[in-house]
């Protein structure tokens, strides 16, 4: 995407970008990831600035959404000061089954992208910025604001997770016996956690005991192959929230920024027992090139439901164990643990 001035280009971006977004709908909470798609075009928002106006670019796409950029700069460094987002409810294809047909705006300033002046930014990796309750996880960008020229600078500002990659020292080339490729760790047994959703009156309605271990197979940039990776959920560093309704509750996980678990308890009203409907996992770990939209509903059955239960779900490579959970109904007329 390129922002003009006269005739001259400011600002030229190449990137692709994954939005999660989290959605009500009238039987509680749905994650959506979309992608930037190739169609996205640059809206008349976009300017080169002047006027005390940032200098932005903002890309339109799909029924109504958008994804703007705005920079600023010093002498020294030009960063984006803030990343705006916006999605149409009303796109039922995109959100299926919401109860508002808003056209939704979050904005954030902590977006991390800072590069010199006249240097292009370079940023391979995946990088999940959160933006209210959306992530936009973005990859492959090169992108050049303030631009002098009407091509981007052969001088680039490597962001630092692409570094992490880039500044390991070369292998001797006096050595003849190959250096042994990385291992990874193993992490071991994951820790069990306590993860509970309370109601707005401050209800627990939900209680979770469970230890999480994902195993994703993903395409790494650094070995420049596909990988399975394997992590444990930390409870210490891991944030639960979701809702309850009388039929459903979502639980969501969130570790840091770059892990994101969502369950979806749905109950039988026939046989009065709730099931694990709906698993979704985002995650935009360092390596990644592209961020994982592995969002697919599970079909299970009952007898896979009693405790402990475990989960094989071998969504594109993914494994998760889950050992054990607990639901409370909240519409349950006796006060007391329903177990799944
Ligand atoms: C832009 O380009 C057109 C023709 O390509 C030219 O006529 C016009 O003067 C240019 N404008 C500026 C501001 O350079
Ligand atoms: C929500 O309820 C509708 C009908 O009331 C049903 O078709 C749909 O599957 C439910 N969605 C979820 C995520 O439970
Ligand atoms: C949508 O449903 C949620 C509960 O799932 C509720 O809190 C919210 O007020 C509803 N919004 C609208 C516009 O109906
Ligand atoms: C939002 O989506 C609806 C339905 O797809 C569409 O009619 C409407 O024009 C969109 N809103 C905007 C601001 O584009
Ligand atoms: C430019 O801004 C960065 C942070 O935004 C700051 O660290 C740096 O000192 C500033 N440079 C000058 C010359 O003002
Ligand atoms: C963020 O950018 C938008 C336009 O892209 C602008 O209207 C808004 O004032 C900016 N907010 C901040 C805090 O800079
Ligand atoms: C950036 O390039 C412009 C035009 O070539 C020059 O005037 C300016 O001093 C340069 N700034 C830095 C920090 O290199
Ligand atoms: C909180 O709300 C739930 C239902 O939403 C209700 O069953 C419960 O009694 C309420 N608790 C209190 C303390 O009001
Ligand atoms: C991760 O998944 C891959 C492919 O399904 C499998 O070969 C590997 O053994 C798994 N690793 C662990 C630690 O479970
Ligand atoms: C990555 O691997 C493919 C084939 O496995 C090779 O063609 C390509 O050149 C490699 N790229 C880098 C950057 O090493
Ligand atoms: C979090 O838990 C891990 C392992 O369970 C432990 O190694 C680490 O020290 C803990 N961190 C904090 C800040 O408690
Ligand atoms: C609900 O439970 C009943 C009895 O166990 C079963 O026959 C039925 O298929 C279940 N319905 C769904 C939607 O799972």
């Amino acid at each position: 995407s390129e922002g003009d001035r006269g005739n001259s280009t400011c600002i030229k971006a190449e990137l692709s970008a994954s939005f999660s977004i989290t959605y009500d709908t009238a039987n509680g909470t749905r994650t959506v990831v979309v992608p930037l798609p190739g169609s996205a075009v640059v809206g008349v928002a976009s300017s080169c600035g002047g006027d005390g106006r940032f200098p932005s670019l903002v890309a339109l796409f799909g029924d109504g959404h958008s994804l703007g950029l705005s920079f600023s700069s010093n002498v020294s460094l030009y960063s984006v000061a803030n990343l705006t987002l916006q999605y149409n409810l009303s796109d039922v294809s995109t959100f299926p089954e919401a109860n508002g047909t808003d056209v939704v705006t979050v904005e954030t300033t902590s977006v991390g992208m800072v590069a010199r002046v006249n240097t292009t930014y370079r940023c391979i990796s995946a990088s999940p910025v959160i933006v209210g309750g959306a992530t936009v996880t973005f990859s492959n960008v090169t992108m050049e604001a303030y631009m002098t020229g009407d091509d981007l600078s052969p001088n680039e500002s490597v962001c630092t997770a692409d570094q992490s990659f880039t500044t390991a020292p070369p292998p001797s080339p006096s050595t003849t016996t190959a250096a042994p490729a990385p291992v990874p760790t193993p992490p071991g047994t994951p820790t069990q956690g306590r993860y509970s959703v309370s109601n707005s009156n401050g209800t627990v309605c939900l209680l979770a005991r469970m230890a999480l271990q994902l195993n994703i197979s993903h395409f790494s940039a650094s070995q420049n192959k596909t990988i399975q990776e394997v992590v444990n959920l930390l409870p210490n560093q891991t944030t639960s929230s979701g809702s309850c309704d009388p039929t459903s509750a979502t639980l969501v996980l969130t570790q840091g920024s770059a892990t994101n678990l969502s369950f979806l308890f749905t109950l039988n009203t026939t046989s009065n027992r709730y099931h694990l409907t709906g698993l979704s996992v985002v995650a935009a770990w360092p390596d990644m090139t592209v961020s994982l939209p592995l969002a697919e509903e599970c079909q299970l059955d009952q007898d896979s439901m009693l405790i402990p239960i475990v989960v094989g779900a071998a969504l594109a490579g993914l494994v998760l164990i889950v050992l054990i959970a607990y639901l409370i109904g909240r519409k349950r007329s006796h006060a007391g643990y329903q177990t799944i």
